[in-house]
């Protein structure tokens, strides 16, 4: 097993979800910083995803998976337990798979016994995640040989030469592809496909347009474990630019968009009030919010044409029987 650190790579890419980041103040003058700031000061007030996921942030997350209605986990994982024999007789054996974001690396250890990889290339942003995983399963599969990389997906990347060019399987589940703008999400498919070279293929899970109430409970649940995560957005951004939010001045808000096909999730000021940061400020008046989340929703047919735009071919697809959410597979010829 050996664990490549982001530093030694050249970067790429846009917003996903998924990773832990910045457990310390960023620096006034660095792009982080600026990015956050202009967010904020932004006449829409946005920030991306990726500050959801402090520490905090990813321990509510692993809590929204397991909510009755946070439906997009368990129905993906119902649809490998009923139809990885099939993926596998389409996929074929062999190669190498490359795991986006694979945290405690669970849900590729799954494909293994099917699949039979030569070498597995888990992506994370954080060394520390994929140490432990990964030693962990090299004991279990040690004939595969185990290549982790830390790298931010966020940002410009390239796969190092350790990674075989042996037939390539990005496997991309738990329907992150959502968070990125569809223009990004078609910009990181393309890169996927460069990456694949002539004889790879994706296997990536992808949630599908249903019922607005049912997508909107989904990120509004009962408990308030969602709204903790929107919430607890604010407490990262203080430790991150030294702000003074007040999370009790702020509500949570989830809707589905449909002529957007996103659900959209905001945190809206409940009371006019100011923040102060280092530098700066913001004065948000009642009612005003802070856009900080998309979470896209595709059809079948409309997923598998960003696939092809993206020069992959031949989707397979299988689903659930309520067909809420897809596992697809498509290939590179
Ligand atoms: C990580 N990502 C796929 C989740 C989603 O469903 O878009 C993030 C999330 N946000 C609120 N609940 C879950």
């Amino acid at each position: 097993m050996s664990v490549i650190a982001s530093s030694s790579l050249p970067t790429h890419h846009t917003g996903v979800a998924g990773t832990t980041l910045h457990p310390v103040p960023l620096l006034p003058h660095s792009a982080e910083h600026g990015e956050l700031r202009n967010g904020l000061l932004a006449s829409r007030a946005h920030t991306s995803p990726k500050y959801f996921y402090d520490a905090m942030g990813s321990v509510l997350f692993e809590a929204i998976c397991v909510l009755p209605e946070y439906y997009p986990t368990r129905t993906e994982a119902a649809i490998f337990s009923t139809h990885l024999p099939q993926m596998a007789e389409v996929i074929g054996t062999g190669g190498t798979i490359i795991d986006l974001g694979a945290g405690n690396c669970a849900k590729a250890a799954r494909l293994f016994p099917l699949l039979h990889p030569h070498q597995y290339v888990p992506i994370d942003i954080s060394a520390d995640h994929l140490n432990d995983a990964v030693g962990r399963l090299q004991q279990r599969f040690p004939h595969i040989e185990m290549t982790a990389l830390s790298l931010d997906l966020a940002q410009d990347w390239q796969l190092p030469p350790e990674v075989r060019h042996e037939r390539r399987l990005f496997f991309y589940p738990g329907s992150s592809i959502g968070n990125f703008e569809p223009a990004q999400a078609l910009d990181f498919l393309r890169h996927l496909r460069l990456c694949c070279g002539s004889d790879g293929g994706i296997l990536i899970g992808v949630d599908l347009i249903k019922d607005a109430q049912i997508l909107a409970t989904a990120y509004d649940d009962h408990l308030g474990v969602t709204a903790a995560f929107n919430l607890n957005l604010l407490r990262h951004i203080n430790r991150l630019l030294g702000s003074d939010f007040t999370l009790g001045q702020w509500r949570h808000r989830a809707f589905f968009n449909t002529g957007q096909s996103r659900i959209e999730m905001h945190l809206e000021a409940r009371q006019d009030l100011q923040v102060r940061w280092t530098g700066g400020g913001r004065d948000f008046r009642q009612g005003e919010s802070i856009h900080t989340e998309n979470s896209y929703k595709y059809s079948i047919p409309d997923f598998t044409a960003l696939l092809e735009q993206a020069g992959f071919t031949a989707a397979h697809h299988w689903t659930d029987s309520n067909e809420w959410f897809a596992v697809i597979y498509a290939q590179t010829t």
